[in-house]
């Protein structure tokens, strides 16, 4: 049996509560125990309390001094493309110059040159990249992350991601759930109908029969896939017994967050261009919003999603990176914090609550992360500063300390 203390953390920040995702007034507590320590058991939490409680339940037990240092829970990033080659230099470069991600796209970069370099890519070169990028994840104090295909757009490329998630979860510590998202564009050499049918015909089965994922996502978006499209994608992926999350109403208000909410999708992202209506539909059937500020900021938009709304509706609000190479090149959760209080008036405290407990119900995970309770796998982050609030008001700089995933220092 390996066993492990930590104690005296300035605020252990456990978000012990109801078992489920947090709404309204519960995203604000965050059920802090001050000079908070923590006794772990072979990767999972067994006792949470005041240290000098913990201290003496440890006995001789080896533990580590939080040095009155913040403990969260491991960041839950519930979206992200992690998994690509290459990277969107030029796009960056264009857009800083005024040209909007749509002019881009059309103009060879965009998802398309994503793609085209990833589906050269080897898998060895893949599975390199991927795991430089599951370290930053971890350096930025993030243990499980939600993580799409949708870079290939050819049955043997979809599965050539999914197949690279599936190892980065085996052999980093990193926790990946996996996202099908065959339907992230149309490809330049084939009609949006034929390829409807190949992502309906041959990707889903195959991805259902060799259980590579247990989400399946769409791009719904004025040149990608319509409203019509997204509902026979996703139902068929229903039907194979896949989960749901879908891209929608990021550039246009086209309908998508009123087809997640029909079709009862755990989580509706982006929502940038969402009006009543939409946000009327989520809460009709309880789906969780994913809200991404980070592809706002650096898409040069103002056009912040309504969280403020969203959360007075009594939704159970997620904020994640999306991080990607075209969009949002970032996988900072504390700078997505930053950004949602200052750009969406979200609190600190319901900031916290919607990367970490909130995530994790998101990806079907809540048994298992994003709180500190006893049962639960000891994911969790611990930063160099005394007040959690710090971590959204310090921004631009990683303030992570150490990070541990099932009790063992991963970063
Ligand atoms: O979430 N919106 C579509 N997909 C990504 C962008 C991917 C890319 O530009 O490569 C997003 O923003
Ligand atoms: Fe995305």
């Amino acid at each position: 049996m390996s066993a492990l203390a930590i104690l005296h953390a300035s605020q252990l920040v456990t978000l012990a509560g109801p078992k489920g995702p947090r709404s309204g007034e519960e995203m604000s507590e965050l059920a802090i125990i001050r000079d908070g320590g923590m006794l772990m058991r072979d990767g999972n939490i067994g006792v949470v309390g005041p240290s000098d409680e913990v201290k003496e339940k440890a006995g001789d037990v080896e533990s580590v001094d939080a040095g009155g240092r913040v403990v969260l829970p491991g960041f839950v990033d519930a979206h992200t493309h992690l998994v690509f080659a290459g990277d969107r230099l030029d796009d960056f470069e264009r857009r800083a110059r005024g040209e909007t991600y749509e002019e881009i796209a059309r103009a060879g970069g965009g998802i398309w040159s994503t793609v085209t370099r990833t589906r050269v890519a080897s898998d060895a070169d893949l599975l390199e990249k991927a795991k430089k990028h599951a370290n930053w994840f971890l350096q930025s104090g993030t243990t499980t992350v939600e993580a799409k295909s949708g870079y290939g757009l050819t049955v043997e490329d979809e599965l050539k991601i999914l197949r690279v998630i599936q190892r980065l979860n085996r052999e980093t510590p990193l926790e990946c759930v996996p996202t099908f998202l065959g339907a992230h564009a149309i490809p330049h050499d084939s009609s949006p109908d034929e390829y409807v049918d190949l992502i309906i015909n041959e990707m889903l089965p195959r991805v259902a029969q060799e259980n590579l994922a247990e989400f399946c996502d769409i791009f719904c978006e004025r040149g990608y896939f319509d409203v019509a499209q997204s509902r026979k994608i996703l139902t068929a992926a229903k039907n194979l017994g896949l989960k749901l999350r879908g891209h929608v109403d990021q550039l246009t208000n086209s309908g998508g967050a009123k087809l997640l909410g029909e079709l009862g999708a755990m989580t509706a992202d982006h929502l940038e261009k969402t009006d009543e209506q939409g946000i009327a539909a989520l809460k009709s059937t309880n789906v969780q919003p994913v809200l991404l500020p980070g592809s706002v900021y650096a898409l040069g938009s103002t056009s912040y999603p309504r969280a403020r709304e969203m959360i007075d509706t009594g939704l159970a609000v997620v904020l994640a990176t999306d991080f990607n190479p075209g969009s949002s090149p970032t996988v900072s959760m504390p700078m997505i914090l930053s950004l949602a209080c200052t750009q969406m008036k979200m609190s600190p405290a319901e900031a916290i609550t919607a990367s970490t407990i909130n995530a994790a119900y998101s990806l079907g995970r809540g048994e298992k992360a994003g709180s500190l309770e006893p049962g639960k796998l000891a994911n969790f982050s611990v930063f160099d500063c005394e007040d959690y609030r710090e971590l959204a008001y310090w921004f631009g700089f990683s303030r992570a300390h150490s990070v541990y995933v099932r009790g063992k220092k991963a970063s």
